[in-house]
């Protein structure tokens, strides 16, 4: 729908009744409101999004068994070129974690006996609690075919995606998250003991929980440095 129209159709609306929920006619449970300058069309879906930030330090509950598999479904929901389905998803959570903080620990001695050097026993600490951050934590990657058609960084693109729907799948059922990523994404020896192979790519630590602290506020992003409106002229 263009502009003016969508204008006129949320005018018609908005005259009817301020706060008209259209669920039976609308999956997203459309709502129009009226600010003082401008017509708004809010739904669920779009505050999810806009509210969304990150929180550095999750606690628990986790999500349920139930709520990890509906928000993983979400993440491989992602637009997929050539429905390659190129995500996958390690989760990480209790003992597991701890377990694992291992690997990352061996993983950084690895890289600094590499450079002829040895981790600082602060550097050792910060590694080993790393994955104390958040009760639940998820890998996701890419795993590259390289013999598809699609373009390895479509791969990629594609799982970078997939998380980006994991964080807002967490948001929408409340649960805070982080997007991390760090050396470790990158070292042989990490990707190896997560099940990936060489030429896979590890595209984010996902740290889930519940965000306890509610510091940060959503924005009210400005996009008029970042859009233009192609001309001719442009
Ligand atoms: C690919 C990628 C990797 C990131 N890695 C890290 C990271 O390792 N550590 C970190 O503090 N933030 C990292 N971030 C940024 C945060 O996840 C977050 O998006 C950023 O701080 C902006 O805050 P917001 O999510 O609340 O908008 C990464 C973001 C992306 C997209």
């Amino acid at each position: 729908m263009d502009r003016a129209r969508l204008v006129a159709h949320a005018s018609k609306w908005f005259s009817q009744d301020n706060q008209r929920d259209l669920h039976s006619r609308s999956p997203s449970r459309l709502r129009i409101t009226k600010d003082s300058a401008n017509l708004v069309v809010m739904n669920d879906t779009i505050k999810t999004i806009l509210s969304r930030r990150s929180v550095s330090r999750l606690s628990d509950p986790a999500p349920s068994s139930n709520e990890l598999d509906i928000i993983l479904k979400a993440a491989s929901s992602a637009p997929d070129h050539g429905s390659l389905r190129p995500f996958r998803f390690v989760v990480f959570q209790g003992e597991q974690k701890t377990r694992f903080a291992k690997v990352l620990v061996e993983a950084l001695q690895n890289r600094a006996s590499s450079k002829g050097s040895t981790p600082t026993e602060g550097q050792l600490r910060k590694e080993n609690a790393k994955f104390e951050r958040a009760p639940v934590i998820i890998a996701v990657a890419a795993k590259i075919d390289p013999y598809s058609k699609i373009l390895e960084i479509e791969q990629l693109l594609s799982a970078a995606a997939a998380v980006e729907n994991l964080l807002l799948a967490a948001k929408s059922l409340n649960y805070g998250s982080m997007w991390r990523t760090g050396e470790a994404t990158y070292d042989s020896y990490v990707k190896k003991a997560i099940g990936l192979e060489e030429n896979d790519h590890i595209v984010a630590w996902v740290y889930l929980g519940t965000d306890s602290s509610m510091q940060n506020e959503p924005r009210d992003p400005s996009v008029a440095d970042l859009v233009t409106y192609w001309t001719e002229n442009t």
